[in-house]
């Protein structure tokens, strides 16, 4: 089943068209890579897909629900925001505890005040970062900052997650945090995930499928390890074997 559907995709910035996408389906339940050279509209795609970016045109089924991206108001919007996780490469701490930090999203949606507290600290637990919950998360390191900003996404155990280059400045250990919670809540809870990365190691070892985007197009989609080992196109042979491409 899919829970994600996107047609007709056109995104333009100043006169020029960055993103152009025909049609794109996720399965529920299936992680899925996003690659792709730098400034190729990898982050685009995610943003419109988060509704943080209105395109110029284009429709998304997403959760059983039509959505034209073009005209939507935020009223409409947020319903379908709130079912989304979004955790970007450079989280933003709110000037406060670590536990209130990850408390928030709950907040928003108005979950009683007794079931807060157990579910924070079983988002913590999951990120290893249990005993950080009294710290003020502006004095996190890099690496705990983007733990708690995973926490702060899956706490209200959204359906679909995406991921902007999530571990990109992380080191091997929280990189290794990362993709082990990143694989329990796949297990678990079916999660659909969608993460940006450029480390193809990576994306062959978490991904079941992966989209290849240059130049503001989805040149090559397919399951992974076809999509490494059977490129068709000359860009992407030439973006796995790390040769330069723009
Ligand atoms: N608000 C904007 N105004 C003008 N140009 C924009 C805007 N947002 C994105 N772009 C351009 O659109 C293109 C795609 O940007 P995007 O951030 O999606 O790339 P990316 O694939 O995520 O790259 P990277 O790997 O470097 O993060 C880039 O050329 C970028 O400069
Ligand atoms: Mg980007």
């Amino acid at each position: 089943m899919n829970i994600l559907e996107l047609r007709d995709l056109v995104v333009c910035h100043e006169g020029k068209t960055i993103l152009r996408v025909d049609s794109v389906r996720f399965e529920q339940g299936k992680i899925y890579g996003i690659i792709g050279p730098s400034g190729a509209g990898k982050s685009t795609l995610l943003r419109v897909i988060n509704l943080l970016e209105r395109p110029a045109q284009g429709s998304m089924h997403v959760f059983g629900t039509d959505v034209d991206l073009a005209a939507l108001t935020h009223a409409k919007g947020l319903p379908i925001q709130r079912q989304m996780g979004f955790v970007a490469q450079k989280p933003a701490m709110f000037h406060a505890s670590v536990f209130d930090n990850v408390a928030m999203g709950l907040r928003y949606r108005g979950v009683d005040r007794a079931a807060i507290r157990p579910r924070v600290l079983a988002a913590l637990k999951l990120v290893d970062l249990e005993h950080a919950a009294g710290q003020r998360a502006d004095t996190l390191s890099g690496g705990e900052a983007q733990r708690i900003a995973l926490a702060r996404a899956l706490v209200y155990e959204p359906p679909l997650l995406l991921l902007d280059e999530p571990t990109a400045s992380l080191d091997p250990h929280n990189i290794a945090i990362f993709e082990r919670v990143i694989h329990t809540i796949h297990q678990t809870r079916r999660t659909t995930i969608l993460i940006v990365t450029h480390n193809l190691a990576q994306a062959r070892r978490l991904t079941h499928a992966c989209l290849f985007i240059h130049q503001g197009r989805i040149v090559e989609c397919g399951e992974t390890a076809a999509v490494f080992s059977g490129a068709a196109c000359r860009e992407l042979q030439d973006f796995i074997s790390g040769r330069m491409i723009c």
